[in-house]
């Protein structure tokens, strides 16, 4: 495969609406120490995508953009021993710079994916599968039995969530917005639904628990949830808020912690449980295995071309979507 010396790129000049993400042609240089140039065949559309080009998460400007994607190894830089020339690896961290239809990536950040999971299924499950990983096994460990409240249940990470959490034995609780998202949460395996715009949801869930509430709350829906969802716990919960698709929390009291009911409350990122090489394999590891084994089963819900990539995010959004979105160089 001859290597172009240019590639096109999704990058933004300045922090705004999907209408700041640009399709432009920029120079493809030789992979530097460490680093290798991969094609990437697909790549993951992530809600943080939107923090990043928003200004919520900073990033220096001008950028690329997008943390995940799954391609095939095309050259090795200086020193690069792991991979070989015709690999195929995915990967899900920083640089920014994954919509992209190539690009140099550091080579200790990247994961071998099995024969058995074709480039689309691996770009949409490393960052949503991982992070699924790392919340109910190492954030909260959910065991058999447990109460399980999971917001935005239809959604990329979601959909993985409910299905691992059914395989974990626990009893699920999905929350959706919409008649459709719902049926498509029960279809994945969880044991309740709520429609979260229509209902009262807290008092649903106690309803759903005897009046006890759940074990762990899940919350990637942040402002409009988040506090809320502390009525859901039973004394001594775990509240793990992992994002802001709706606006990031306000600052909370630890008194009201304690008010609560003795509450736990955590805010973990991917990349703290994927920091070291040993903890990336961990994770990634038991993805591919429930992924191989079928016991998860990748939802991907919408598929775009990577020059589209203004309409993805809009859509992600705009709550159009369900399930993972994948972009197409
Ligand atoms: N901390 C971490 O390590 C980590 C890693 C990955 C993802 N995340 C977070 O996990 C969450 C889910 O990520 P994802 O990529 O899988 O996205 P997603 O769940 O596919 O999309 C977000 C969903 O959030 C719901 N939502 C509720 N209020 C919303 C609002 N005001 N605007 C937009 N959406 C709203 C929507 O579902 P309904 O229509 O059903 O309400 C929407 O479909 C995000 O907050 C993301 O930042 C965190």
């Amino acid at each position: 495969m001859t290597i172009p010396t240019e590639t096109h790129a999704i990058r933004f000049h300045q922090t705004g609406g999907p209408e700041v993400l640009k399709w432009e042609t920029v120079p493809l240089a030789a992979p530097g120490a460490g680093e290798v140039t991969l094609r990437n065949k697909a790549c993951g559309l992530n809600f943080i995508d939107t923090y990043h080009r928003g200004g919520l998460y900073p990033v220096p400007l001008p950028s690329g953009i997008g943390l995940e994607g799954a391609g095939v190894v095309e050259a090795l830089g200086a020193g690069v021993t792991s991979l070989k020339v015709g690999d195929r690896v995915a990967y899900c961290a920083a640089p920014l710079g994954s919509y992209a239809e190539w690009r140099n990536y550091p080579a200790d950040k990247l994961v071998k994916i099995p024969d058995s999971i074709d480039f689309n299924t691996a770009a949409a499950m490393m960052l949503q599968g991982m992070t699924v990983e790392y919340l109910i096994r190492r954030t909260y460990t959910v065991k058999p039995g447990d109460l399980v409240l999971f917001h935005a249940a239809a959604g990329g990470v979601g959909s993985i969530a409910v299905q691992w959490l059914k395989a974990l034995g626990a009893t699920v609780i999905g929350t959706a917005g919409g008649k459709e998202k719902c049926a498509i949460v029960k279809s994945l395996g969880a044991d309740h639904v709520i429609d979260y715009r229509a209902e009262d949801w807290v008092k649903r869930v106690k309803e759903l628990t005897d009046g006890k509430g759940v074990h762990v709350v899940y919350d990637g829906v942040g402002k409009d949830t988040c506090i809320p969802s502390m009525d859901c716990l039973r004394p001594r919960g775990y509240l793990v808020t992992f994002g802001n698709a709706s606006g990031p929390v306000p600052a909370i009291e630890p008194l009201l912690l304690s008010q609560k009911g003795s509450l736990f409350l955590t805010r973990p990122t991917l990349m703290a449980y994927t920091a070291t090489r040993a903890d990336l394999e961990l994770s990634a590891n038991a993805l591919i295995d429930v992924v191989s084994k079928g016991t998860v089963k990748i939802n991907i819900g919408h598929t775009y071309a990577l020059k589209d990539a203004a309409q993805a995010q809009s859509d992600l959004e705009a709550r159009k979507t369900t399930g993972s979105v994948i972009l197409l160089p």
